[in-house]
């Protein structure tokens, strides 16, 4: 099974819709915003980085990043999400395969990190730690997770676009 990690083109808007809803769909916190959100984002030019993987010629998975708000206006945070795989391919990698390409881009941009809200026990293979002191207001502080890239110590709260909460 080869899997090819590549930045999203217009083409693959629909794929990572359908994929995004339907690996959603079961998933207990969801809410099911999840693809609409990933359209107003991009709509809005807010959507940083999008990788799809592609495997034989299909897309089957995307990941999203954009910029962390922080009140200092810094712009050199980001936030991982939504991330999704097709239902019949998950836990094969194809995941891991997506954040790790997402994670490499945001080195080379010299990030000062990134944060998410997640289940810790997936997240953490990255380098992504709970921090629920730093977590933003309204954010479940238990999923709140920080992976410190230039900076070594974390220490300024880092809130989502505002796209995210409608
Ligand atoms: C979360 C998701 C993107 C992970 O993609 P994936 O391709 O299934 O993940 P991977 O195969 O790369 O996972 C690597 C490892 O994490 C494990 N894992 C996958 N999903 C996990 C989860 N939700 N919780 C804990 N562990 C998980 C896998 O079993 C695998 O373990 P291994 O290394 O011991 O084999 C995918 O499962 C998905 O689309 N889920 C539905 C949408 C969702 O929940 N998105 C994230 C919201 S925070």
């Amino acid at each position: 099974m080869t899997v090819t990690i590549r930045l999203e083109k217009p083409a693959d808007k629909a794929a990572i819709y359908d994929i995004t809803k339907r690996a959603f769909a079961p998933m207990p916190f969801s809410g099911g915003d999840e693809p609409d959100l990933i359209d107003r984002l991009r709509d809005a030019d807010a959507l940083e980085i999008s990788l799809v993987a592609e495997m034989d010629g299909a897309v089957v998975g995307q990941v999203s990043f954009t910029r962390g708000v922080t009140a200092d206006d810094s712009d050199d945070w980001y936030a991982l999400g939504p991330v999704a795989v097709e239902p019949e391919l998950q836990k094969q990698h194809v995941g891991s395969a997506l954040i790790n390409a997402g994670i490499a881009m945001l080195r080379e941009r010299r990030a000062a990190g990134c944060v998410l809200v997640g289940n810790p026990e997936y997240y953490k293979r990255f380098g992504f730690r709970v921090f629920p002191k730093l977590a933003p207001e309204g954010e479940p502080a238990e999923y709140y997770q920080i992976l410190p890239l230039r900076v070594e110590q974390p220490d300024i709260v880092v809130g989502f676009h505002p796209l995210f909460y409608g």
